[in-house]
């Protein structure tokens, strides 16, 4: 459609691609292990997984279904889905909300690959000790200035490329690098789990669950978990929707996109435990687990420093295509909404994520103390984002798709006006009406509950 000539994605795989890219990120190599060494191990993998099969892949479906259909961004899909109920809108705000919030916490974790790339080529992390390593994470975060800094040159980075309108030059280069960064992953696993004694205990902590840590808070954290991974619940999925083409098949690219993406997320668990356990460190250590424990790896590997330089790099543009897609959402939005030109959108939404980030950032250091439900503002942002803001928003958006659209226009949109068949759709849209929404109410309220 026209709309899509000005959105620098006209192809069939340049879409596509775009929307894995955004999902393949942070979230699998750095959130994913944090998670689940914080939440009850190989029980957590196992209900994360589940959540991906029952909730994650029917709701990509759907929020491409919303875009394509609309062909709009996530604030101007409902406008237009909608035209009588303006209420849904709401929904695409509170997508725009959450987007801001993702990005300015995101934001600070991309800006740590930044300066891991620095210091792993320039030999600082060769031949530490396991202390040391830990050290030099809380003596660069605890500062303020070249944390703020690495942060600022992710958000200049993501702007400049948003603004030139160049991710498609980017999911190419990407489209390359990415399968590199899985092998290196793999190698990296053949070194994790040869490395002893540890390796094997690493390897049964994340894959054989203990039924007892099911809680109802690692239900939700796996739950938010898939939803952080598969950036879904927040209109991510709605915006790169908007790009995909008529005669795209939407339930296979959100089949092929999840199984990427859980597969990262699972070659990095087998990576970090077995390390973890062998170099006698915490799986709970929270957001500096993959930072701490990932230059051991290296240091134990022949080659150890070009091994950190490639992988940190690489990690910086898997998570550069992921910032791409977070301001991607909020420049959509308003170079369509609020007819700005995509410069200025570019330029004022980075801002703005830079003012909120920096106190992201600082909550590792000078605001460390400052705490919320005994939660730093980073910890806030990251757990408030994905354990609530994202199924609620799933909430909505199953409620909008399943029950307030006519099903023919969901049964169209999905087997592209009828051209293919579609088969599984009854199962689908059983899901979209009933199982995901209970689901989600049902978890939402246990996890708040206790
Ligand atoms: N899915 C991305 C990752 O795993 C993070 C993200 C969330 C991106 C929401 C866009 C929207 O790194």
């Amino acid at each position: 459609m026209e709309a899509n000539n000005n959105r620098g994605f006209t192809s069939n795989i340049g879409a596509i691609l775009a929307a894995a890219g955004g999902a393949v990120g942070l979230g699998n190599v750095w959130r994913f292990p944090y998670m689940l060494g914080s939440n009850g191990g190989g029980a957590f993998l196992l209900v994360y997984v589940f959540f991906v099969l029952l909730i994650g892949i029917p709701l990509m479906m759907s929020e491409f279904i919303i875009g394509r259909r609309a062909q709009r961004n996530v604030v101007g899909a409902f406008r237009v889905l909608s035209p009588k109920h303006k209420g849904w809108m709401l929904v695409g705000i509170f997508g725009i909300v959450c987007a801001f919030l993702i990005y300015a916490f995101y934001s600070v974790v991309a800006g740590w690959t930044l300066n891991y790339i620095v210091l792993a080529a320039g030999g600082r992390l060769a031949g530490q000790t396991p202390d040391r390593v830990t050290q030099i994470f809380s003596d660069f975060t605890q500062g303020s200035f070249w944390p703020l800094c690495n942060q600022f040159l992710f958000l200049a980075l993501t702007g400049l490329v948003v603004m030139m309108g160049v991710q498609k030059g980017i999911e190419k280069v990407s489209k390359i690098l990415m399968p590199v960064l899985f092998i290196l992953l793999l190698l990296m696993c053949v070194r994790s789990v040869t490395l002893g004694a540890g390796a094997k205990e690493g390897l049964s902590f994340l894959f054989k669950p203990d039924f007892s840590k099911i809680t109802g808070s690692c239900i939700l954290s796996a739950l938010g978990q898939s939803f952080f991974s598969m950036s879904i619940g927040m209109g991510a999925m709605i915006t790169y929707g908007s790009y995909i083409r008529k005669e795209d098949k939407l339930f296979n690219t959100s089949v092929w996109i999840a199984v990427c993406d859980s597969l990262v997320a699972i070659l990095a668990g087998i990576v970090i435990f077995p390390a973890v356990f062998a170099f006698s460190m915490d799986p709970a250590s929270g957001p500096e687990l993959v930072y701490i424990v990932l230059p051991n790896v290296f240091n134990s590997m022949p080659g150890g420093v070009v091994f950190a330089v490639v992988f940190f790099l690489l990690l910086g543009i898997a998570a550069l295509t992921s910032t791409i897609s977070l301001l991607e959402i909020l420049v959509a939005a308003a170079v369509e909404e609020l007819h700005w030109t995509r410069r200025r959108a570019s330029l004022v939404c980075s801002i703005v994520v830079f003012v909120i980030g920096a106190f992201c950032t600082l909550s590792f250091g000078p605001l460390k103390n400052m705490t919320i439900f005994d939660s730093t503002i980073f910890e806030l942002f990251d757990k408030i984002t994905a354990s609530y803001l994202m199924p609620i928003g799933a909430l909505m958006l199953t409620i909008f798709l399943g029950w307030f659209m006519p099903k023919a226009e969901v049964k169209d949109e999905l087997s592209n006006g009828g051209a293919i068949k579609a088969r599984a759709f009854e199962l689908y849209y059983f899901v979209l009406r009933y199982v995901a929404p209970i689901a989600l109410v049902i978890i939402l309220i246990t996890g708040i509950v206790g």
